[in-house]
């Protein structure tokens, strides 16, 4: 047998105690699979007193993490600290530069700075492995750069954020109150430390970006994701999208797509959308993740499973262990985003305007005459067609005097839904901002 794997936890929060219990449950399954044992030799956190609910007694206690980079004793820094900066990013760093492979799970850092840490690790020869960082225990990563590698992806989409989809269908399911629901995704360790990371959209759209790297061999390009999260979906829009044959769930939706003027443009978006009963992902319930790749020659290749919590994080972060204690992430296949940093293309945003789609519209407007012919006057005079439109009683909620307008539009470019909305700006009738959701075509 070989010498051990050695390896350093940073971060004992959700995901590296359940890295510990991982690693302690399946110790020889995991040394027969990888040809070796994975040792963890030091660990590092900020609170060494806390009660983590495992024994870590006979690990090495480090105050500072950073220290893990120059210790001759580790082969492999794992970072599930968090953060796209601060500790997280300057341990990353040393550790890379010191030549010790680098496992983490944290998304924010991979979608801001994944390119500079991949060519640090390219250039020291070493892994960067990250399989945690999308989709949680789904492994989507590997699944695109091995299974799917044979593939031009066309489009990648799908549930990113298992928090906003135990919120969306717990509500759904139980007519709970939103605050409610989010309380209960963060006891169960679902919700980042700033949940508003969460429900705001952003940590669907660090994956969406990491994915569309390694989708679509291109380097990561976070700042033109579009991103609206869920904190303005009303138990009201779960009701009506019911009623039209529709589930509500944030989808982060990437591809790439040829412009007016001949370029390859990558549109990113990260957004509410309505999801056809009959679709794949309209029946993804609870903190479950589901991503669709459609590949030029494999077709629709769906990945789902859970997507947030320790166990299923866990099983992602040492199966990436596992490829580095087998060797498997070195050599011409191991770049980190699947094709070498030198080689990725740089695309610039698509712009949104001509891409055609059908939108679920609501406003809340006041209960008097004539408002509804306002809107649908702004509709006519921006060239968006209505397929169905639906008033619904009072808003209730200190509302008494408004009342929901919703309508679901025929297949039209977004631009004229944009060109209905500045129309419509700054109207008395409207008493809040209208809400837009696409809705997913196949
Ligand atoms: P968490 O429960 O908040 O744990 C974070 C850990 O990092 C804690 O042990 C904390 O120490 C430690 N820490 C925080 N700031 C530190 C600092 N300045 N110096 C030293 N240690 C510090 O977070 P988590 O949910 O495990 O998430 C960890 C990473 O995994 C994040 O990048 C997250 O995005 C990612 N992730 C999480 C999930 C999930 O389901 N939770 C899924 C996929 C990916 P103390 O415990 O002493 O406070
Ligand atoms: N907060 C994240 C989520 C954790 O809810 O999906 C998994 O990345």
């Amino acid at each position: 047998m070989s010498k051990p794997l050695r390896i350093a936890l940073a971060g004992l929060g959700t995901v590296g105690g359940g890295v510990v219990r991982l690693i302690e449950t399946n110790a020889a399954l995991i040394e027969r699979r990888a040809g070796r044992a994975i040792e963890i030799v030091a660990i590092s956190a900020r609170d060494r007193s806390k009660d983590r609910g495992v024994d870590l007694s006979p690990y090495r206690w480090e105050d500072d993490m950073t220290a893990f980079a120059t210790d001759p004793g580790i082969d492999v820094v794992v970072e599930l600290v968090g953060g796209s900066d601060g500790p997280a990013l300057t341990l990353a760093r040393r550790a890379l530069a010191q030549g010790k492979a680098l496992v983490t799970a944290n998304k924010a850092m991979i979608a801001h700075h994944g390119i500079e840490l991949a060519t640090a690790a390219e250039a020291a020869g070493v892994a960067l492995k990250f399989e945690a960082a999308v989709a949680g225990g789904v492994p989507v990563i590997k699944g695109l750069r091995e299974g799917a590698a044979a593939n031009a992806i066309l489009r990648v989409y799908g549930i990113l954020n298992g928090t906003c989809n135990y919120i969306l269908s717990t509500m759904e399911d139980t007519g709970a109150d939103f605050a409610a629901v989010l309380a209960e995704a963060q006891a169960k360790g679902y919700a980042e430390a700033d949940p508003s990371f969460d429900i705001d959209g952003v940590d669907a759209a660090h994956k969406l970006a990491i994915l569309a790297s390694v989708a679509f061999g291109t380097t990561i390009d976070f700042a033109p994701v579009e991103i609206t999260g869920i904190r303005r979906v009303l138990a009201a829009d779960i009701a009506q999208a019911d009623a039209l044959g529709y589930y509500i769930r944030l989808i982060g939706m990437a591809e790439t797509e040829q412009a007016a003027d001949g370029t390859t443009r990558l549109f990113q978006r990260v957004h509410p959308h309505l999801v056809p009963r009959d679709h794949p992902l309209a029946h993804v319930d609870g903190a479950t993740n589901a991503v669709v790749a459609e590949g030029n020659f494999s077709g629709r290749l769906l990945f789902q499973g859970a997507g947030a919590g320790d166990g299923p994080t866990a099983s992602a972060v040492v199966a990436d262990l596992i490829d580095i204690a087998r060797g498997d992430a070195k050599g011409p296949g191991a770049a980190p985003f699947s094709i070498p940093v030198a080689a990725l293309e740089t695309l610039a945003p698509a712009d949104s305007g001509p891409r055609m789609g059908r939108a679920y519209l609501r406003f809340t407007v006041a209960d008097r005459p004539g408002v509804l012919a306002e809107i649908t006057a702004a509709m006519r005079d921006a060239g968006v067609s209505i397929e169905s439109l639906i008033q619904k009683g009072r808003a209730g909620a200190g509302g008494t005097d408004t009342v929901l307008v919703a309508m679901v539009t025929h297949e039209g470019p977004e631009s004229a839904i944009a060109k209905a909305l500045r129309l419509l700006h700054g109207s008395p009738s409207l008493t809040e901002p209208p809400l837009v959701m696409h809705i997913l075509s196949d």
